[in-house]
């Protein structure tokens, strides 16, 4: 939610700055705006609307001069507008601040300000924090920062710079991501790795109640009492590449067709001789070993991956294993405790919700496992153990690869159980890997399918949108699916609806009985995963129940199903042959192409829905 960045060196901010907004749009993309330094005045452009909006008026007024920083909103305090998008000042128009958070104290402070005399001209909480170091600054911006920041409650990744200090970027974190991009004569400050990689690829990932001062040849980093802290430098192994299109019209459908490489990858990084292998996870195994029971929790996607791990975990690792949405988890009174083995599950880990469920799981006893896409995050650093997902940077909001990658680490984890509790046999262990290890090709066979623009997903979404026009927009999606595909149903339902503004829902199909099927007439396009299972034969019989009442079904099958044939079904997809456990790898392809193809025939902003951001660092 919000992306700052800051730079310092020779190169013109403004290009910088630029570039690495291009990059963190998808944390927020209702306005955007720059501050650089030049001949000592602050030149400041803030625009509503998209990066673009702030690059056309740009073109008109560019920017000169070498430091600066930016941001790219996500609405909290405030509605979008010119004026309440980054960066803020303070009265004297001398102190330019961008922020990522939320200051809880805002209106407190506010009032106390106010009393003083400060004038405010947004509605943001952003605003204070200018006014605040405004009121510190004794002709040292990086103390005065430190001083502010003492005072604020709540979650802030801030930059900031003085008109009078031109050789001086100052930045401070708590409970939002910051990192240090480190260049040759030049440095950055941001809220993600891709904003810089274009420069550098080697950065520094700041922890809470740090204040960072940079120059373009140096770096300090200190705690709030003012005591230096060393830090190690990290080599990024992404590249910048990952973060481009690379040809393809959205990063969704980019990242959906990067999913068997990832795949591949992940079971080549993690399988060997002996065996799976978690080489950062730092929970020793003894400890494993004891663990009674498994909670796993997480937000959205992550937690429809979490879902599915509940289903493998307890099949084959015999432990029992229950889900919760981190927002319910953290407000409850979660039984868990030394005995319990807790699950984070999330992309980019740095869910505001997601980590407070890790902090509360750990202040009750419990060891804590985050599985993270992004390296470094706050959830990998806080829990007590984690496993890298290495999907590579996802960029669109709408997460695709992550979710198969979380998938792949939840199979993995589970097997992994499976052979130091020995609740599975070792041959049929091996039996399992052996099987695993077809999903890349059957992944890639799968996408292979779908890579001519005309395949059968975009057709089908186009024959939706006929129908939805002729129903005067009566029509909408539904879900079903049983047992380990029931999540892939709350997915799909998902994906449609986060990209399409379509009304979906995903249901386990057994629970139609009890109220869902009243919804069913003519109107609805109901998606049934009937792949070959134990509960394809129930599925039928739900099937039977949708067409009885003229509901149009979109049927999952397993390839070269015959039975199916005869169920009158209204638009068949295949997925290749495989075992009931890792079907979801497959089930899920479809699902997520025809979100896509679906919202492309409506016109819909694919990488950045309405509303929505990719890190979700608010509450
Ligand atoms: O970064 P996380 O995995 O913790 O994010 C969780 C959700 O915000 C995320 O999965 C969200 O639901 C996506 N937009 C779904 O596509």
């Amino acid at each position: 939610m919000c992306g700052i960045i800051g730079y310092i060196g020779d190169r013109r901010a403004q290009d910088v700055l630029i570039k690495g907004l291009s990059r963190l749009e998808y944390r927020g993309y209702d306005s955007a705006g720059i501050v650089t330094l030049k001949d000592n005045k602050l030149c400041l452009v803030k625009k509503q609307g998209k990066l673009r909006a702030l690059i056309e008026e740009l073109k008109n007024n560019p920017l000169e001069g070498t430091l600066g920083i930016g941001h790219t909103r996500w609405a909290t305090h405030g509605v979008p507008s010119d004026t309440n998008a980054h960066p803020h000042l303070d009265c004297s128009g001398k102190i330019a601040v961008v922020h990522n958070g939320i200051i809880e104290n805002y209106l407190e402070l506010k009032k106390a300000l106010s009393k003083k005399g400060h004038k405010f001209v947004s509605e943001t909480d952003t605003e204070i924090i200018a006014h605040l170091i405004e009121k510190f600054y004794k002709g040292d911006i990086e103390e005065a920062v430190l001083k502010a920041v003492k005072l604020l409650k709540g979650s802030y990744a801030i930059a900031v710079i003085h008109k009078n200090e031109p050789d001086k970027l100052v930045g401070a974190r708590c409970d939002s991501p910051l990192i240090i991009g480190l260049g040759k004569s030049e440095n950055f400050l941001a809220s993600d790795v891709p904003a810089v990689l274009d420069y550098t690829d080697t950065v520094i990932y700041l922890e809470n109640h740090e204040v960072i001062g940079l120059t373009k040849d140096s770096i300090r980093i200190r705690d709030l009492s003012g005591r230096v802290i060393r830090k190690k430098p990290t080599k990024i192994k992404w590249d910048i590449a990952q973060a481009e299109k690379g040809g393809y019209d959205h990063f969704m459908l980019k990242e959906i067709f990067e999913q068997a490489h990832i795949l591949k990858n992940i079971l080549e990084e993690r399988l060997n001789n002996s065996g799976i292998v978690f080489e950062e996870l730092k929970i020793k195994t003894s400890d494993l070993r004891r663990v009674k029971r498994i909670a796993i929790v997480a937000c959205g996607t992550a937690y429809h991956a979490g879902l599915t791990g509940k289903y493998m975990l307890e099949e084959y690792a015999g432990l029992p294993s229950w889900v919760d949405t981190s927002s319910e988890f953290r407000y409850r009174n979660p039984i868990v405790d030394k005995d319990t083995l807790v699950v984070i599950v999330s992309q980019s880990g740095e869910t505001a919700d997601s980590l407070a469920a890790l902090r509360e799981a750990r202040k009750r006893g419990s060891k804590v496992l985050g599985i993270c896409n992004v390296l470094g995050s706050s959830i990998a650093r806080e829990a007590d153990g984690v496993i890298y997902t290495h999907a590579g940077p996802e960029i669109a909001v709408a997460s695709t690869k992550a979710y198969t990658a979380q998938l792949a680490i939840l199979y993995l984890f589970t097997l992994y159980l499976a052979g130091i509790r020995k609740t599975v046999s070792p041959g049929k262990l091996g039996l399992l890997i052996r099987e695993f290890k077809k999903m890349p090709a059957l992944m890639g066979e799968l996408l292979d399918e779908y890579k001519s623009e005309y395949n059968i997903l975009a057709a089908y979404a186009q024959e939706f949108k006929r129908y939805y026009l002729q129903k005067h927009n009566k029509s909408c999606f539904l879900y079903l699916a049983r047992n380990i595909n029931y999540p892939n149903a709350l997915e799909g339902a998902l994906k449609l609806k986060e990209i399409s503004y379509l009304s979906a829902e995903g249901y386990p199909a057994g629970e139609m009985k009890h109220g869902p099927i009243a919804l069913i007439d003519e109107n609805p396009w109901v998606v049934c995963i009937v792949t070959r299972s134990k509960t394809y034969d129930k599925m039928l019989s739900n099937i039977q129940e949708v067409k009885a009442r003229g509901g149009i079904v979109i049927a999952i099958t397993t390839e070269g199903d015959k039975t199916i044939l005869h169920y009158n079904i209204n638009y068949l997809i295949e997925i290749p042959k495989t075992e009931e456990l890792f079907s979801p790898l497959l089930v899920v392809i479809p699902l997520q192409l025809l979100a896509y193809y679906v919202a492309r025939e409506f016109g819909c902003d694919i990488d950045q829905p309405r509303n929505l951001a990719k890190s979700v660092t608010v509450e």
